[in-house]
């Protein structure tokens, strides 16, 4: 059934703080198409909240951070899970999904972290720290996962740590990150070099720069920046945490040290907000467009696939996080 243009036009009202009239006609035959192909084959956009607006705002059907998506990812009742996001956000979709298919629309969309570390890695690390329980972040693949005892997100890190009861644990792969949550506990943190390549160009010197440039600015960051930033913010939180924080607090200005796209997304539900917006892309979110979505659903492609002797370990470290 065709969608009604209306229903096209008036999601227009969503996004005009962030998307220019000249630029709207460009998008909205795709996201005609991609909302009559979601009913047509029974099909979800989970997104997560670096995805552009048109994305996030017009096609979407669940938006989060890691953690919300992971959580909604298990209560989807569809026949197909598009995964607006980056690869390892499809893998986690699959194991919680494995009966049904996951699409992720460009398979090159990757991750610096998920990059900097190898199954055969945890294993070295687990026989250099021997009994030491592993922590592994979701920004890895599922091969990473399934050696690891437990996942985190940047929003539940401090939680899982703490959760093992344990006085070390083998925090992997961000380094970053790791240190961030050794700041707020006492338990003893064994890092990995692993590094966002989005955060880790954020310095303390920008925040100055942005507080002498526009005073009285509240300041968020990701706590995938160096501690030294996470330090200069006045708070730090995953992607869901600053969204919220901006919600409860409304600072009359704000400026979110993370990736471009979350503040055209957060400023769309706060037009009293004004946001300064330095930013740095993250190649890989910006690989998902409409297109490539619309094409995933005509053509069904990618499907995302996991070997089954790495999908049951990987899955259970998962659903121990989610289980928290
Ligand atoms: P969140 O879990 O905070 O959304 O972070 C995911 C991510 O990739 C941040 O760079
Ligand atoms: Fe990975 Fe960083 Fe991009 Fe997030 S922003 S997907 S951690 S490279």
């Amino acid at each position: 059934m065709p969608v009604p243009l209306s229903t096209v036009a008036s999601l227009y009202d969503r996004v005009r703080r962030v998307i220019p009239p000249i630029e709207w006609p460009a998008f909205t035959d795709d996201i005609e198409a991609i909302l009559a192909l979601k009913r047509k084959r029974n099909a979800v956009i989970l997104a997560h909240n670096y995805q552009t607006p048109e994305i996030f705002h017009c096609v979407a059907d669940i938006v989060g951070d890691s953690l919300a998506l992971a959580r909604k990812a298990m209560t989807v009742d569809a026949d197909v899970i598009v995964l607006a996001g980056v690869h390892f956000m499809a893998e986690t979709a699959k194991l919680l999904n494995p009966g049904k298919t996951v699409l992720i629309p460009d398979l090159g969309a990757g991750c610096s972290l998920a990059d900097s570390i190898t199954a055969s890695d945890v294993r070295l690390m687990r026989q250099r720290y021997p009994g030491v329980p592993v922590v592994t972040y979701v920004n890895t693949s599922a091969a990473v996962k399934a050696e690891s005892d437990i996942c985190c997100t940047s929003g539940n890190a401090l939680a899982v740590v703490e959760s093992l009861g344990a006085p070390r644990v083998i925090m992997l792969p961000d380094e970053y990150l790791a240190q961030n949550i050794a700041a707020q506990t006492k338990v003893e943190i064994i890092a990995w070099k692993g590094h966002c390549e989005v955060h880790e160009r954020f310095s303390p010197a920008d925040i100055s720069e942005l507080r002498a440039a526009h005073p009285g600015v509240t300041v968020l960051a990701h706590p995938e920046c160096p501690p030294e930033v996470v330090a200069a913010a006045d708070f730090a939180g995953s992607t869901a945490a600053m969204s919220d924080y901006v919600g409860r607090h409304k600072p009359s200005r704000v400026v979110l040290m993370t990736e471009c796209s979350m503040s055209d997304n957060v400023a769309v539900e706060h037009p009293d907000v004004d946001f300064v917006r330095p930013c740095n892309l993250c190649p890989h979110m910006k690989r998902i467009t409409l297109a490539n979505i619309r094409a995933a659903l005509e053509e069904n492609r990618h499907v995302v696939t996991i070997d089954q002797n790495v999908a049951e370990p990987a899955r259970r470290a998962v659903e121990r996080m989610l289980a928290i």
